[in-house]
């Protein structure tokens, strides 16, 4: 069993995709944990995106992400951190696949619908940073 961190996105409740996503990651057969449903500050974006802090966009995604609520999520399974990622799809939406929920839903990569942890390293980290 493995445990991964994943965020649903501003865009991605402000569209509704709450029930949508949660049910497929619910039918994969995937147990959730915990999740809360809240509005993160600066400093808490700021510190889960640290990895891409000297990008170009990193201002434009923590204002985006802080501007409104997240549904932070602990999700567990076998293979949990590689099958999330999976299920996501690819970061740009066009070369995310049709079935994959961003080939599905997303048509911006910077407003891309949801975030899943992409090794055991940072699942540690971000299920840490946001549920202490
Ligand atoms: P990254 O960690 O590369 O992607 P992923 O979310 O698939 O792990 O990037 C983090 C987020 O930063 C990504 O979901 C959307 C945003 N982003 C941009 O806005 N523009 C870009 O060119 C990239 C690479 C990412
Ligand atoms: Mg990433």
């Amino acid at each position: 069993m493995e445990r991964t961190f994943i965020m649903i996105k501003p865009d991605g409740v402000e569209r509704k995709l709450l029930g949508e996503i949660i049910s497929r990651i619910e039918k994969k057969g995937f147990r959730i944990i915990r999740a809360k449903l809240f509005q993160p500050d600066r400093e808490l974006v700021e510190e889960h995106y640290i990895e891409h802090k000297d990008k170009p966009f990193f201002e434009e995604i923590v204002e985006y992400i802080t501007r409104g609520s997240v549904m932070a999520m602990e999700v567990e399974g076998d293979s949990a951190i590689e099958m999330m990622r999976n299920m996501i799809g690819a970061t740009d939406p066009k070369k995310a696949l049709p079935g994959t929920i961003r080939g599905d839903f997303a048509y911006s990569i910077s407003e891309n619908i949801i975030h899943g942890s992409d090794s055991k390293e940072s699942a540690k980290r971000e299920l840490k940073l946001w549920f202490g």
